[in-house]
């Protein structure tokens, strides 16, 4: 085994490549630590980032946690470097949620390692999508992103999608009427009237997209009450494409694989120039969760639910400084 030490700036560089992840409210619910005599890097939860009210379970934050993990993994692989990956490795701390070690270099994962030029490119697109079909290939290319996580995704069709944008409508018209929810929201969403308030995370005014107009898309509007001076109004799709992710399980270990699979996912999407917003307001519901699957299919726990189509493409939304989620130990 190499004893090559990695330098300072590689080891940041990474933890920047894992930090552009998606996460509920932009919280960023991570922290890193690298061991350099090891070559590890464990994931650790934040919990000061939680959002109690619309995910007491912290079942969303270990689906954010889980994407940053699957970035992480592809910028260690995109380095040349085996990402040696355990979820929860130590019973007695739950909040340690994944080591990945840097093994044998030069036997880097090839599937990972072409997703990287995606890492930085993915972004939440909350504008309206194209009445285009999604090509059967590409369809094909993203389950299999997700089932190589060990999840499932499916796109659904007829009744069960009406049925899923019933259920996200019920559940947008709750969140907007239920006050702690709202508070929760504003806290982590940044409009010119807070802008200074905290900086690198949170939605900010500019990634809201148009206040919805008409169309059937689930769209979770940031704004709430508020007026955004200069925020267009917009038609979404009347026939969106939702992909609906589920596990076989519904513990901290299988929202690690939602999130690492969702991100394998939307990096997939991504390089198939595909773009994408999640719609989880009725996964955030307990009694509105459970009716979200396919009876049929049977597919275990909803995790998430994706709006996915072409379109124009999100903008960046603010990332925390680097050395803020990251500790580096000798
Ligand atoms: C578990 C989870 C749930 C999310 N739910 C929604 C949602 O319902 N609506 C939405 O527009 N975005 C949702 N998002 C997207 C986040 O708001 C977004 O990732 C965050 O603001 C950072 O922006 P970015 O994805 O462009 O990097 C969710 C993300 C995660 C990980």
């Amino acid at each position: 085994m190499t004893t090559q030490l990695l330098s300072e700036k590689r080891i940041m560089a990474l933890a920047d490549d894992a930090a552009t992840a998606p996460s509920m409210h932009n919280a960023q619910p991570w922290h890193f630590r690298y061991h350099r005599h090891d070559r590890i890097f464990d994931l650790r939860a934040d919990l000061d980032r939680a959002l109690p009210y619309a995910d007491p379970d912290t079942r969303a934050l270990h689906i954010g946690c889980g994407a940053a993990l699957l970035n992480l993994r592809v910028a260690v692989s995109h380095s040349g470097w085996y990402p040696a990956t355990r979820l929860l490795p130590d019973p007695t701390d739950p909040a340690l949620l994944a080591t990945v070690q840097l093994t044998g270099l030069g036997s880097s994962e090839s599937d990972l390692d072409e997703l990287y030029p995606a890492v930085h490119r993915r972004h939440t697109s909350r504008y309206p999508f194209d009445e285009t079909d999604i090509p059967e290939a590409v369809r094909s290319a993203l389950l299999d992103a997700a089932r190589r996580e060990g999840c499932v995704l499916d796109f659904p069709t007829g009744w069960h999608l009406q049925w899923v944008l019933k259920l996200a409508a019920e559940a947008e018209a709750r969140n907007l009427t239920d006050r702690v929810r709202v508070e929760e929201l504003l806290r982590w969403t940044r409009t010119a009237a807070t802008a200074t308030d905290a900086v690198g995370s949170g939605v900010p005014e500019h990634a809201f997209g148009p206040r919805k107009r008409g169309g059937r898309a689930p769209m979770r509007d940031f704004a709430g009450a508020r007026p955004v001076p200069g925020r267009g109004a917009a038609a979404f799709e009347s026939s969106p494409h939702l992909a609906v992710l589920s596990t076989a399980g519904d513990r901290p270990a299988d929202w690690l694989r939602a999130g690492q699979a969702m991100e394998r996912v939307l990096l997939r999407a991504t390089l198939e120039g595909m773009v994408s917003s999640p719609a989880t307001q009725a996964v955030e519901w307990r009694d509105l969760r459970w009716p979200l699957r396919d009876p049929v299919a049977g597919t275990g726990y909803v995790q998430m639910v994706l709006r996915m189509g072409y379109g124009p493409p999100g903008p960046a939304t603010p990332r925390r400084p680097v050395a803020d989620v990251l500790d580096i130990e000798p």
